[in-house]
């Protein structure tokens, strides 16, 4: 049985992050994907990647409109592994906090979290005392914060380096390993004191 990962998208800066998640994903061949675009992660993806919303819906083995709440990763009797919204908007994270599931995005969020399933927000943002406090709270409840925030000691090249650091981050949290991956192995030598 494959593991079923469900990937939701939202309408704010970074479709980048979605879409290498998707790209790697597909790589693994025990893992399923199930795709949610928001109406306007139509419009980001477009914008910042030059990729149609075809063209990312094809990254995925399944997708679903954002609205049909009748979809069947909106039941808790979905025998899913883990979801990941990214990137994922403050408006979607505060309506997955407060239980309010207005669309299939934020509903699949709220049956992955009733079922204690593992949760991935990657959010950005400035980030105001609501947003934090929604953080915390998501937290507690078990989802995993991922905010995109590249690290600098790979010395990164391209605009892709950072997007593929945070998407392995990412996987890591969905127990996914990525033997390519750079990670921090220490210091060679100890800075001058
Ligand atoms: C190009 C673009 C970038 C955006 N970036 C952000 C952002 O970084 N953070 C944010 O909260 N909203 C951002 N927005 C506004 C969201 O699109 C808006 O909040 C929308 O209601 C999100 O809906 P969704 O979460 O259902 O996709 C952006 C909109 C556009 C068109």
């Amino acid at each position: 049985m494959p593991r079923r990962m469900i990937v939701g998208m939202t309408g704010v800066t970074g479709a980048v992050f979605g879409v290498e998640l998707l790209r790697r994903l597909r790589q693994q061949p025990d893992v399923e994907t199930h795709l949610v675009l928001s109406p306007w992660a139509r419009s980001t993806v477009r914008r910042e990647t030059g990729l149609s919303a075809h063209e990312v819906i094809d990254l995925a083995d399944a997708t679903y409109a954002w609205n049909d709440q009748g979809a069947p990763i909106s039941s808790g009797s979905f025998r899913g592994d883990a979801m990941v919204i990214a990137p994922c908007g403050l408006k979607t994270l505060a309506g997955i906090c407060t239980g309010c599931a207005e669309g299939l995005i934020s509903r699949a969020a709220d049956v992955t979290l009733k079922a204690g399933r593992r949760l991935v927000l990657v959010a950005r943002d400035p980030l105001s005392e609501s947003h934090l406090d929604n953080m915390l709270a998501l937290t507690r409840m078990g989802a995993r914060i991922v905010p995109p925030m590249p690290a600098c000691y790979y010395r990164p090249e391209t605009i892709g380096d950072p997007v593929s650091h945070v998407v392995v981050r990412v996987l890591d949290q969905l127990d996914i390993h990525v033997p390519s991956a750079q990670r921090w192995n220490g210091m060679s030598h100890s800075p001058a004191l």
